[in-house]
């Protein structure tokens, strides 16, 4: 039995501010500032993790800054990925407003290979900064927003508090697991 590697290009978009670069910092360096120093462009992040004895997946994560959404560059960012989080502000109601803009421009530039069947890669929606405002949405709500924009799931996270980012994360991957 040989150990079983797999690399996998994941996106981080949303509105600006609404917390992307924070939720990649806790999830890979465990760490918290509440500085904005707002992305420019793209930034990278690697992390490499083992979901069972004889399987490594290693993340290429690509933190999409926030004002891209009005630049030219999203398909080529976007090209390879296998999977993305969509990232809203729970203190602020226009970044929900956008999350169906974000998906949408996914949707239209990317597929999965064809080898997995392509289509759409999977995508899991965050309500993010729950630590300061609770999500104006019920789960009932969520659900049923994430059916009608074909979000793989959703969760409330706080990057500031370390709520539900691995949980995030472990979703998304075992997910894509599961189309290989
Ligand atoms: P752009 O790169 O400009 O697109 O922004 P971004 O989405 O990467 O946001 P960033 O992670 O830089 O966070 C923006 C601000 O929100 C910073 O001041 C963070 O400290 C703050 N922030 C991020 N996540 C949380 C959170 O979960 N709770 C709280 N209270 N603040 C947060
Ligand atoms: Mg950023």
């Amino acid at each position: 039995m040989g150990l079983k590697e797999y690399q996998y290009k994941i996106l981080v978009v949303g509105d600006l501010g609404t917390g992307k670069t924070s939720i990649l910092k806790r999830y890979i360096h465990n760490t918290f500032t509440s500085n904005y120093k707002s992305t420019i462009g793209v930034d990278f992040a690697l992390k490499i993790i083992q979901i069972d004895p004889n399987t490594i997946v290693s993340l290429q994560m690509w933190d999409i800054a926030g004002q891209e959404r009005f630049g030219s560059m999203t398909q080529a960012y976007y090209r390879g990925a296998i999977g993305a989080f969509i990232v809203y502000d729970a203190t602020r109601p226009l970044t929900f407003q956008n999350v169906s803009r974000w998906k949408n421009d996914i949707d239209t530039k990317v597929e999965l290979p064809l080898a997995w069947g392509g289509g759409s890669i999977p995508v899991v929606l965050l309500a993010n900064k729950i630590d300061q405002h609770p999500n104006t949405r019920s789960p009932k709500e969520m659900e049923e927003f994430c059916r009608e924009n074909s979000f793989a799931q959703w969760f409330e996270t706080s990057a500031k508090e370390n709520t539900n980012i691995d949980q995030a994360a472990e979703y998304l991957i075992s997910h894509i697991v599961q189309l290989e």
